[in-house]
C-alpha cells in the first residue's frame, strides 16, 4: 500500500470532524483513515457528510490499546499521523483527571510507540496554548519560547503529551511538530464549552454561567482556521519544532457573552456570575509570528462573522445538539454547575 494515509485520532471530535471533513474536500488524492474511541466527546453525527469508501474508513478504537494500534497501522499503511484524541474539558479534569492521564499522556505515548514501529514519515501532534499556564493582562504573548508552567490537570496532561511527543522527536529522530493552539469556537462544538454553551441557554432562555469577574481573556479562532493551520504543519512545518497558532482575537469573557445575547435577541437579565473556576487562568494571547513566516499561516475569518455563523448554526441544528447532550453530558452539567461552579 503506498498511497498517502493519514491517521486522524479524534475525527469524531469538535476539532477532529472539521479536519476529517477539510482532508475530504481538500486532498482527494489522500486515504483518511479516522480513529476514535466515541467517549461522550465523539459523535459519529460529526462525520455525517463523509462517506466510506476506498478514500475514507472510520474505525471505534481506542488509542491506548498499542496492540489494537499496531495492527491499525499495518493493515492501512499509515503514512502520516494527525493527532486529536485527548480528553479536553478543564472543568472535567477538575472534577476528576485519571481519564486525562491514561488517554492524553499514556494514550500520546502509545502512538508515538506505534508510529516509530511503523516508520510513519510525519507525526503531527495537536496541543493547546494552556501548556503554557496564564499571563497578566500587560504581558507580552506566548512564544514558542514560553517555559510550559500548566495550571489545570488537563493543561498539565496536555503539556506532558507535548514533551513526550518532543522527547520522540529527539531520542527516536521520529519527525514529529507540534501545534499549539488557542480556543477554537464554530460548529460542533460540544456544548460543555464556553460559546456553545452560552448560545444553547440563550436560545433556550436560560441563566449563562459566568465564572466570577468574566474578565478572564481567550484568544479565540474559528475552528476552520485551526485546521487549516494544522495541515500547513502538516506540510511545511520543520521536523521537531513547535508552531503556535492563533486568532490574534483576545476577548474577556463577559464580551462574549454580550455578544452572543446579542445575536440571539436576549437581554443581560440571563447572566449569572457564579463561582469562579480553582485556579482560572487569567489571560491567554498567542504569539503567531514563527506560524506565520514559515508555514505562511494567518487567521482569516473575522470574529465577529464566524461567531454570527456559529450561534446561526446552533439555531439551525438542535437534533444535533439534542443528540450530543447525552447522559454522561447532562451528569457533568448537573454535578458541575450544581455543586461545583454555583455553590458560593
Ligand atoms: P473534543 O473533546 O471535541 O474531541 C476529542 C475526541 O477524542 C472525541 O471525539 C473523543 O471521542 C476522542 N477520544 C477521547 N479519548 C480517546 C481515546 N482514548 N482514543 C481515541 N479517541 C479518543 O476535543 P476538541 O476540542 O476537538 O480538541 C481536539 C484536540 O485539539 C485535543 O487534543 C485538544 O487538546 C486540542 N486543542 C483543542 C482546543 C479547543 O479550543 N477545543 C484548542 C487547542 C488544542
Ligand atoms: P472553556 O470553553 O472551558 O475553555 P478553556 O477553559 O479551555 O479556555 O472556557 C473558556 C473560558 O470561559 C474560560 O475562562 C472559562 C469560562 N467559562 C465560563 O465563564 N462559564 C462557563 O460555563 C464555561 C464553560 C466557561
Amino acid at each position: 500500500m503506498s498511497k498517502t494515509t493519514y491517521l486522524l485520532t479524534g475525527g469524531a471530535g469538535f476539532i477532529g470532524s472539521a479536519l476529517a471533513l477539510r482532508v475530504a474536500r481538500t486532498r482527494p488524492e489522500v486515504r483518511l483513515v479516522v480513529l476514535d474511541a466515541l467517549t461522550y466527546a465523539g459523535h459519529l453525527e460529526n462525520l455525517a457528510e463523509m462517506r466510506e469508501g476506498p478514500s475514507y474508513r472510520f474505525v471505534r478504537g481506542d488509542i491506548c490499546d498499542r496492540e489494537f494500534i499496531d495492527a491499525l497501522f499495518k493493515e492501512e499503511g499509515i503514512t502520516q499521523v494527525l493527532h486529536l484524541a485527548a480528553e479536553s474539558h478543564v472543568d472535567r479534569s477538575i472534577l476528576g483527571a485519571e481519564a486525562f492521564v491514561r488517554t492524553n499522556v499514556l494514550g500520546t505515548q502509545a502512538l508515538l510507540d506505534a508510529s516509530r514501529a511503523a516508520q510513519v514519515q510525519r507525526f503531527v501532534h495537536v496541543s493547546t496554548d494552556e501548556v503554557y499556564g496564564a499571563l497578566t493582562p500587560t504581558d507580552p504573548p506566548f512564544t514558542e519560547a514560553t517555559p510550559l508552567d500548566p495550571t489545570s490537570p488537563y493543561a498539565a496532561s496536555k503539556a506532558s503529551s507535548d514533551l513526550l511527543a518532543l522527547a520522540a522527536a529527539k531520542t527516536h529522530h521520529l519527525d514529529v511538530v507540534v501545534t499549539r493552539c488557542s480556543n477554537n469556537y464554530g460548529p460542533r462544538q460540544l456544548p460543555e464549552k464556553l460559546i456553545p454553551l452560552m448560545t444553547l441557554n440563550a436560545l433556550e432562555g436560560k441563566k449563562l454561567p459566568v465564572y466570577g469577574d468574566g474578565q478572564q481573556v481567550r484568544d479565540w479562532i474559528h475552528v476552520e482556521d485551526h485546521a487549516r493551520g494544522i495541515l500547513l504543519a502538516l506540510d511545511r512545518g520543520q521536523s521537531g519544532r513547535v508552531y503556535n497558532l492563533g486568532g490574534e482575537c483576545e476577548k474577556p469573557n463577559l464580551w462574549i457573552v454580550s455578544q452572543i445575547l446579542a445575536a440571539t435577541g436576549r437581554g443581560p437579565d440571563l447572566i449569572e456570575h457564579v463561582k469562579d473556576r480553582p485556579a482560572h487562568d487569567r489571560r491567554y494571547a498567542m504569539g503567531i509570528e514563527r506560524a506565520r513566516s514559515e508555514l505562511g499561516f494567518s487567521p482569516e475569518v473575522p470574529f465577529e462573522q464566524g461567531l454570527r455563523e456559529t450561534v446561526e448554526w446552533y439555531r439551525t441544528h438542535r437534533d444535533w445538539c439534542d443528540a450530543v447532550r447525552t447522559e454522561n453530558y447532562k451528569s457533568h452539567i448537573d454535578r458541575w454547575y450544581g455543586q461545583t461552579a454555583r455553590s458560593a
